[in-house]
């Protein structure tokens, strides 16, 4: 039938058929410019035409309004080179548009963050884009820096742009990040310490990482620090996925991902809202990190009982899988295992002891108590454990 059509009328109905492509094709500052509040961000892409005049073809452009950098607070204390990767951060690899996110799914996007010194992450460092129950579109960037979409979709002539209310923080090593946005991890990373493991555990690329919480390591008592160096490393070796992104909704039941204490495996059970790993309960997902991502779990894994699974029935948290040692000691009034191994940063005064801690604590929604039993005399720098961890594993579970 369009082989009938006059000449003169195909190419009217091409240009009809062209224009919207025909309108979008302004650039970005003119698209930005069109909206309100985003002074902030125009003026960086003014400050650095060596990012966004050369931006790879089809990207989308998470833009934080003017609000987001006023919430951040101290967004005129990032020098040069933290700006550039933030900016860098907040470009996606492509172009990515709100209504093809189903509801409940998450989508893993790169970033043009690459480069040893900000991501090891092979293909750019990552942003999550998720969908909530309600339609919204959350993204998560590093230390668990969630933004909502404001306005969706707009179009420009090299892909859209996404306007967030939050400006996305570059993920950062698991130290730093355990040291100011996670500290009930603490134990872990002293541990990594206390085993020598840290220099190996930066360097990776790609890494999962099934950190267990401080109680976790509380409740076995002296189990872990009473063993053999050798013996701590293969149990710490047994939390880490090399060569590996696992997101949490990549992680299928029954299904069994390889650690790096070789030949051993963890096993991935689901049932309902919950996620086990071995029998250890994921209770926060996806923390984007330098060089992976890690989820917290809240009991320590055991590489001699691989095949522990969790008791689905239960209500309670499962058990732990070594056996404690000094069991009359245990729970979240012992000091943090590990604690003292966590080297002092430049701005760590010597603390006091601490006077003992009374709370029960440990808990999820029971997280400003979850610092409990902090070792005397070690960085105070370390205080005010991860606040609102509950409310975090509460969204994350929405989610899923
Ligand atoms: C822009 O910001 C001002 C001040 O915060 C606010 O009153 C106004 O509603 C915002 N405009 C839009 C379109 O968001
Ligand atoms: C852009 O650069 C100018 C000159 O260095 C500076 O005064 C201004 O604050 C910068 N704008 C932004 C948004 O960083
Ligand atoms: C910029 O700031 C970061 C983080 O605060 C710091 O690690 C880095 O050394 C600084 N870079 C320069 C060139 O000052
Ligand atoms: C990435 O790995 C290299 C060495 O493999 C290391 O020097 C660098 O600090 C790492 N980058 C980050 C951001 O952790
Ligand atoms: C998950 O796997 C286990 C055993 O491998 C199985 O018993 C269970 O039914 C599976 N659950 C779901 C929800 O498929």
């Amino acid at each position: 039938m369009v082989l009938g059509l006059p000449t003169a009328l195909l190419a009217v109905l091409s240009t009809i058929i062209l224009s919207p492509v025909a309108v979008h094709a302004v650039d970005l500052e003119t698209v930005l410019a069109g909206q309100a509040n985003l002074t902030t961000f125009r003026g960086l892409i003014k400050n650095h035409t060596d990012i966004f005049a050369n931006l790879p073809k089809g990207v989308t452009v998470a833009v934080p309004n003017d609000n987001a950098f006023r919430k951040l607070g101290n967004w005129e204390a990032y020098n040069e080179s933290t700006v550039a990767a933030t900016l860098k951060y907040h470009i996606l690899t492509e172009t990515i548009d709100m209504p093809s996110i189903e509801k409940g799914d998450s989508v893993w996007a790169s970033t043009t963050l690459t480069g040893e010194k900000f991501s090891n992450v092979t293909g750019g460092q990552r942003l999550i884009l998720t969908k909530q129950p309600g339609g919204e579109v959350v993204f998560t960037s590093g230390f668990a820096t969630r933004g909502t979409v404001l306005v969706e979709d707009l179009p420009f002539d090299n892909g859209l742009v996404q306007v967030i209310d939050s400006v996305m923080r570059v993920p950062e090593t698991l130290e730093s990040t355990a040291r100011s946005a996670y500290t009930d991890l603490t134990a872990f990373v002293g541990a990594l310490y206390a085993t020598d493991l840290m220099s190996e555990v930066v360097k990776h690329k790609d890494l999962t990482i099934f950190a267990p919480r401080n109680t976790a390591f509380q409740q076995l008592a002296g189990a872990l620090e009473n063993m053999d160096k050798e013996k701590l490393k293969r149990v710490l070796h047994y939390h880490i996925v090399p060569g590996q992104l696992a997101h949490v909704w990549e992680l299928k039941n029954a299904s069994a991902l390889g650690t790096a204490e070789k030949g051993k495996k963890v096993s991935v059970t689901r049932h309902t809202n919950f996620i086990y790993i071995n029998s250890a309960e994921i209770i926060q997902a996806d923390i984007l990190v330098a060089n992976g991502l890690v989820h917290m779990i809240d009991n320590v894994l055991n590489p001699d009982l691989a095949g522990a699974r969790p008791d689905v029935t239960l209500t309670t948290a499962q058990a732990p899988v070594f056996t404690p040692v000094g069991a009359t000691a245990t729970g979240t009034t012992v000091p943090t295992p590990f604690a003292s191994d966590l080297p002092c940063t430049a701005s760590c005064p010597v603390a006091p002891p601490a006077a003992k801690p009374t709370g029960s604590g440990g808990g999820a929604g029971d997280a400003p108590s979850s610092n409990a039993g902090v070792a005397p005399a070690r960085c105070t720098g370390l205080a005010g454990a991860g606040v609102g961890i509950g409310l975090i594993v509460g969204a994350i579970m929405v989610a899923l």
